[in-house]
């Protein structure tokens, strides 16, 4: 069963940097755990005091969230990552524990369409915590929606943006999920159709 998040009745503006800051201030000094499950995965740019394996329950990875800064321009936006809420998945990735101060940096990095949300995971060795996570919820101007993988395959081969080609974002993030022995059948299916687009 999917279910929707809506954050405010508004739809957000493409950037999400003020509102994160005003409506999720955290302490100055305090430590805290980040998930993360798209390129915070491979593409660790930002300080951190400790990383694991976590977990985070009914929650599903979905390449359902346009990137207009990073992946992809205004004009042929790529896709990016967000979670889906999904009673009964687990969304495996992974958590670093940062100071305060480093979600200046990671707000701007999240500014097309993600928010910040409380959330409880799960680490590998058994133990659980509280922490955060960006997620790009539906009422995001950005966000694209549901598309079969063939088409978001399509999509992601024919994007670039700033940060480079989609599909570099798409493999990063399936070699670390494989290297991590995580199933992710969604995202290993978007890989296999990038693999045989880019054959032809
Ligand atoms: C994340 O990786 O946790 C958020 C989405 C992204 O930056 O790709």
């Amino acid at each position: 069963m999917i279910i929707a998040v809506n954050f405010s009745e508004q739809s957000m503006s493409l950037n999400t940097i003020e509102e994160n800051q005003r409506n999720s201030p955290i302490n100055d000094g305090e430590e805290v755990w980040l998930f993360g499950y798209g390129s915070l995965i491979y593409l660790v740019d930002f300080p951190y005091l400790e990383s694991k394996p976590a977990s985070i329950k009914n929650w599903s990875r979905r390449f359902w969230q346009g990137s207009h800064d990073h992946r992809g321009t205004e004009e042929k936006p790529g896709r990016v990552v967000t979670l889906i809420e999904q009673l009964g998945e687990v969304c495996h990735g992974v958590a670093y524990k940062v100071e305060s101060s480093v979600f200046k940096q990671l707000d701007v990095r999240e500014k097309n369409g993600y928010l910040r949300l409380n959330i409880d995971m799960s680490f590998a060795d058994g133990s659980a915590d509280q922490g955060l996570v960006y997620i790009a919820t539906s009422d995001n101007e950005a966000y694209l929606g549901e598309a079969s993988e063939y088409e978001i395959a399509k999509q992601i081969c024919n994007a670039e943006g700033p940060s480079g080609p989609n599909d570099e974002y798409l493999i990063e993030l399936a070699r670390s999920l494989r290297a991590m022995a995580v199933e992710d059948p969604h995202v290993y299916e978007i890989e296999r159709h990038i693999a045989s687009i880019k054959a032809l």
